[in-house]
């Protein structure tokens, strides 16, 4: 039997930079009020949020994510030729193939990169950063462009009152690549199948064709709200511990933003002490699905709220049911 040689990476791998883009379009509760049965009270008060940002005509998933990409790319200091992977987290490029992956990296000018789209709805960034480091790692690319990409408002029922007032538009991207010492922590992941009626997509392929309807986003949020609050808190207890962290030594926490009440329970959960900088993100740009927490990040270090080289936490979960988290290192 022929020996084969194995690819060679870098011992260890970080996240080099981040960028984001927001789309033009603030959309504040009152102007939800029109078609939806509800009132800005119930909403700031139930969820947070007060507006979100909806893509404008000029605006589309591949203007953001082309736009976060290059902010990433440019605070990396790298040469792009590098980039030997580039991933894109989305559930809301509305064409089963090809990916925009591929279209992506073209048009970044990034040649010959292995391209690829992932569905892990709002635990897309962590499952993507999941894999860029074992990319990395294994020497499989020198550098990964991770993209997250979400234009929810072009699925979302604006009468739907359990998701008219959730979602935002938004892209966040980040480098990852060979590091010194270790700045991402193992990644605690999963699924459960048997939910997948707690968030969907209200028409398959056969569906939309025989009634002519656009599929919309559906969800039973007090089912999401359920897991995210009990399953999801333990989650991130295994976060911590997976990278032999401490509450007391966590500097920043960006949980995925669905809901600041979730948010409150986690925090409550972990026992955090008072220092540890929260991520609320939500408040202003509503949940962003897979874009939500490099989106955060990058808010956080741009407001100076957080600083680069400072532990943090990050777990997203959402439709599937699916989840993911990791301690890191900012950048
Ligand atoms: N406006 C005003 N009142 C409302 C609205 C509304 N939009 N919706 C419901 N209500 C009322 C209900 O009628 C009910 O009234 P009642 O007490 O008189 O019967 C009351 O408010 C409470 O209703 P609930 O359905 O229990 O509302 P809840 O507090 O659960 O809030 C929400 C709903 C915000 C959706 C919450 O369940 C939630 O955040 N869930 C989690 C969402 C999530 O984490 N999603 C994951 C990611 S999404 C992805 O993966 C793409």
């Amino acid at each position: 039997m022929t020996t084969l040689k194995a690819s060679e990476g870098a011992q260890f791998a970080r996240i080099l930079s981040v960028g984001s883009a927001l789309p033009s379009r603030v959309v504040p509760n009152a102007d939800l009020l029109e078609h939806l049965d509800s009132s800005d009270e119930w909403i700031t008060q139930r969820t947070g949020i007060r507006e979100r940002r909806w893509i404008a005509e000029d605006e589309s998933i591949e203007t953001l994510s082309l736009t976060a990409a290059e902010s990433a790319i440019e605070r990396a200091g790298i040469d792009r030729s590098e980039i030997g992977a580039v991933i894109l987290a989305t559930i809301s490029h509305y064409h089963q193939t090809p990916a925009l992956a591929p279209q992506l990296a073209t048009a970044l000018g990034i040649p010959d990169a292995a391209a690829y789209d992932i569905s892990a709805a709002c635990a897309g960034f962590c499952y993507g950063l999941a894999q860029a480091e074992s990319i990395v790692r294994s020497g499989q690319a020198k550098y990964v462009l991770l993209i997250a990409g979400e234009t929810i408002s072009e699925i979302t029922d604006l009468t739907d009152r359990g998701t008219a007032f959730l979602f935002g538009d938004g892209a966040g991207a980040v480098i990852v690549g060979p590091s010194e010492t270790n700045g991402i922590g193992p990644v605690v992941w999963g699924s459960d199948g048997s939910q997948a009626g707690a968030i969907w997509q209200t028409a398959g392929w056969h569906s939309a064709v025989e009634t002519g309807t656009w599929p919309k986003l559906g969800m039973d949020g007090r089912a999401v709200f359920k897991w995210a609050t009990s399953f999801i808190a333990q989650a991130t207890k295994k976060c911590l511990d997976g990278a032999g962290v401490s509450a007391d030594e966590l500097e920043v926490f960006i949980p995925h933003q669905a809901n600041d009440r979730i948010t409150d329970t986690l925090l409550r959960y972990l026992k955090l002490p008072e220092s540890v900088v929260v991520a609320r993100t939500i408040r202003s740009l509503g949940n962003n699905s897979a874009a939500t927490i490099p989106m955060a990040m990058d808010a956080l270090l741009a407001s100076g709220e957080a600083r680069s080289g400072q532990t943090a936490l990050v777990i997203g979960f959402g439709a599937g049911l699916v989840y993911a988290g990791q301690v890191i290192t900012l950048p």
